[in-house]
């Protein structure tokens, strides 16, 4: 469907996936996906040329629905034909029509099963499945009970996303039913990400537990690294603080992270899969990891 060799998408993550890592995702055959969130259309215009100047293989867009500039950025994507649009924080029913006659390939991510039923009825080509276990901003419900339930409720592809970082969590995502996976964190602590080296050297650093859940009762649940932002976040959620000293703390806090490698007061966004990842790799190296652990898995017989 998407002239790929691997089935193996990487998360649009915003501030994160800039075209250096989407272009060496695509070119280690995988598909990369621009993490258009907090980019002015202008922005995501000249990130979609950078990537065409480093390859010519297909590549996406992640739109980032709660951005006050997604109607624009729909127009730059449907000018610029990207292979695939994925959408995430909402239902894309509104940009379907414009997406789809421009030929680009829709993948919603969704975190529960109405949201997968529903966008396959405006004409999803396909969902990305998503486990509470992921970097970024989440949904309820773990990666093992949700991507099942997902392939059981739709007939468009599923990629499973969320705890995925290689061939062992490739190969779990297809005994479920996925027909490939998204892969955020374990690209963040890449050579190619252009993220600040204290950022990756965290995940490194993290273990299975040293990761947090803040903002749910804003509504806007995120998973991030334990440090002293979301240790403050958490304590204000506690003590029911106002939303507003809340967002003051957490506005910008990723671009902190990214740009500055701000380790106190920026949220550095990542998944439970953090305690597996030991090493920066060069992308080429996690996808050929990933695939022929997860082949040699797939080929062994049970012995019972
Ligand atoms: C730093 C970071 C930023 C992210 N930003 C976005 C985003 O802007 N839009 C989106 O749909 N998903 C975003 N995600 C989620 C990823 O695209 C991906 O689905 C998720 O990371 C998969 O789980 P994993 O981190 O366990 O691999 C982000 C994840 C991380 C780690």
């Amino acid at each position: 469907m998407l002239g790929i060799r691997y089935p193996i998408f990487s998360g649009g993550m915003a501030h994160v996936a800039r075209a250096p890592l989407v272009a060496a995702v695509s070119e280690a055959g995988g598909l990369g996906i621009i993490g258009s969130g907090g980019m002015s259309p202008e922005d995501l215009e000249r990130e979609i040329a950078r990537v065409r100047e480093l390859t010519d293989k297909p590549f996406g867009v992640n739109l980032m629905l709660m951005d006050p500039n997604v109607p624009e950025q729909v127009e730059v994507v449907v000018r610029a034909r990207v292979a695939l649009v994925t959408t995430g924080a909402g239902s894309p029913s509104k940009y379907m029509d414009a997406l789809k006659s421009a030929g680009i390939k829709v993948f919603p991510v969704v975190p529960a099963v109405s949201l997968a039923v529903r966008v396959e009825k405006y004409g999803a080509d396909g969902v990305i499945a998503e486990g509470m276990e992921s970097g970024g901003h989440i949904g309820t419900i773990t990666t093992m009970a949700l991507v099942p339930q997902v392939v059981d409720a739709v007939s468009v592809p599923v990629m499973a996303a969320g705890g995925i970082a290689d061939g062992r969590g490739m190969a779990a995502a297809f005994a479920l039913g996925a027909e490939g996976v998204q892969v955020g964190t374990r690209f963040v602590a890449s050579e190619e990400a252009p993220v600040h080296p204290n950022y990756k050297q965290a995940i490194l650093k993290a273990r299975d537990r040293d990761t947090i859940v803040t903002g749910r009762t804003l509504g806007r649940p995120v998973r991030c690294l334990l440090n002293k932002l979301t240790k403050t976040l958490a304590r204000y959620e506690e003590e029911g603080r106002d939303p507003e000293e809340f967002e003051s703390l957490a506005v910008g806090g990723l671009r902190r992270a990214v740009y500055e490698g701000d380790l106190e007061t920026g949220s550095l966004m990542a998944g439970q899969i953090s305690g597996l990842i030991r090493e920066i790799k060069p992308v080429r190296e996690i996808i050929e990891e990933m695939v022929r652990e997860a082949r040699e898995i797939l080929s062994r017989g049970l012995d019972f």
